[in-house]
């Protein structure tokens, strides 16, 4: 017998694309993210890899989280995490922009760069600048001996494994189970949250690889749904809260490999302004996890559908018979916490992608004018 074998054949591991394996690695990716950072008998999280004391956390006043692209996503997620867990305020930036608005930094700055390589030039400058004005900085990255990690004060190591696709996705997803890890270490520090409350937040937490498991296994109708967005060559993002920064990450990752433009907007300020590109048969992908700001998605929904986009909402199953009475399609994910979304719904958003660059016949896992990692400024 003759047997085509090459080695990147066999790294992608019996998958089509490195992109397809490493979504389907996010359940593994999860867990080794969480191993051994919960301790289950006393319900909290430990980090003793961290240098950052007691003292220190209880004095950080505010938090500056830095990255780029999907890294920067991320960091929109971490920053509702920390917000709602530890009630720090913070702020998000892209790293080329951080360094030039002068950023008001003081010793009580933590600054969190976030990076899968650890090698992004923009990061690594940005990290620089923070520790030469006095922060203390918390790197999250999947690459222990990197520049980043070996720059920063402290490191929060994802345990996500080699990411080989361009378009990130279980480093993205590995860096929200990060920012739920520390969110919580810090609630449990400044006593922002009780015992129960951690434990409740944890066990959801240990659900989300399940759960995310029984999503790949029902992949179809995202894939049909994609074939069918790869016939426009503009669509629309919209969600509210957390569902607003999930949506920015899956309109970048459309763009990377689809060459697809999508904007993601909040859905409630697409009416001051934007609402004026919606025309008839324009896709509209709507997230509708967050419960307490359901309704008014839903208005704004209706706005668009009034001007004839056709909208696709992605919600949970107790949800779809009534969002049916205003959506054209509805698709239905597992259902978690409304902080925890994220890790769930973005799954949906990788997998669309990914199967509308599949029906365009591009190259996935190297989309053009793009690197895995970019070291210049
Ligand atoms: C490049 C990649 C993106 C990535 C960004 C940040 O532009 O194409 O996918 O999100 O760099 O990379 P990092 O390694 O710092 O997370």
């Amino acid at each position: 017998i003759h047997v085509d074998w090459d080695a990147v054949t066999a790294e992608k591991g019996g998958y089509e694309h490195f992109m397809l394996k490493e979504i389907h690695e996010q359940p593994k990716a999860y867990r080794d993210t969480m191993l051994g950072r919960i301790d289950h008998a006393n319900h909290q999280v430990v980090l003793p890899e961290l240098k950052l004391s007691v003292e220190q956390i209880k004095n950080i006043r505010n938090v500056h989280i830095v990255a780029c692209g999907t890294a920067y996503n991320a960091g929109l997620i971490g920053r509702t995490v920390i917000e709602q867990f530890a009630r720090i305020p913070v702020e998000n930036d892209v790293a080329s922009e951080y360094r030039y608005r002068s950023p008001i930094i003081t010793p009580e700055t933590l600054v969190i760069v976030v990076s899968q390589s650890g090698e992004t030039a923009d990061t690594l400058a940005a990290l620089r600048e923070a520790r030469a004005n006095g922060a203390h900085v918390l790197a999250i990255t999947n690459v222990v001996g990197s520049s980043i990690a070996r720059d920063a004060d402290d490191v929060l190591v994802t345990l996500a494994g080699p990411e080989i696709a361009v378009a990130s996705t279980k480093a993205y997803t590995s860096q929200l189970i990060a920012f739920y890890l520390f969110g919580l270490y810090l609630a449990q520090v400044r006593g922002t949250m009780n015992k129960e409350e951690v434990a409740h937040v944890l066990a959801a937490m240990e659900a989300l690889p399940e759960q995310v498991e029984a999503m790949l296994g029902q992949a179809d109708p995202i894939k049909t749904y994609a074939e069918h967005i790869a016939k426009h060559k503009h669509l629309f993002f919209i969600g509210r809260g957390q569902d607003y920064a999930v949506v920015q990450e899956g309109s970048l990752k459309l763009k990377e490999i689809s060459y697809i433009h999508s904007e993601a907007y909040a859905a409630g300020e697409l009416k001051h302004g934007t609402l004026a590109l919606i025309e008839e048969g324009i896709p509209v992908i709507s997230l509708v996890t967050q419960e307490s700001v359901m309704e008014k998605t839903v208005s704004n929904i209706k706005e668009v559908k009034a001007r004839g986009a056709e909208v696709l909402a992605i919600s949970y199953e107790e949800h779809a018979a009534e969002l049916l009475k205003s959506v054209d399609h509805v698709i239905t994910i597992p259902k978690t916490l409304p902080i925890l979304t994220a890790a769930i719904s973005v799954v949906t958003l990788q997998l669309l992608a990914y199967y509308a660059s599949l029906a365009l016949g591009h190259d996935v896992d190297k989309p053009r004018n793009l690197a895995k990692s970019v070291t210049v400024e």
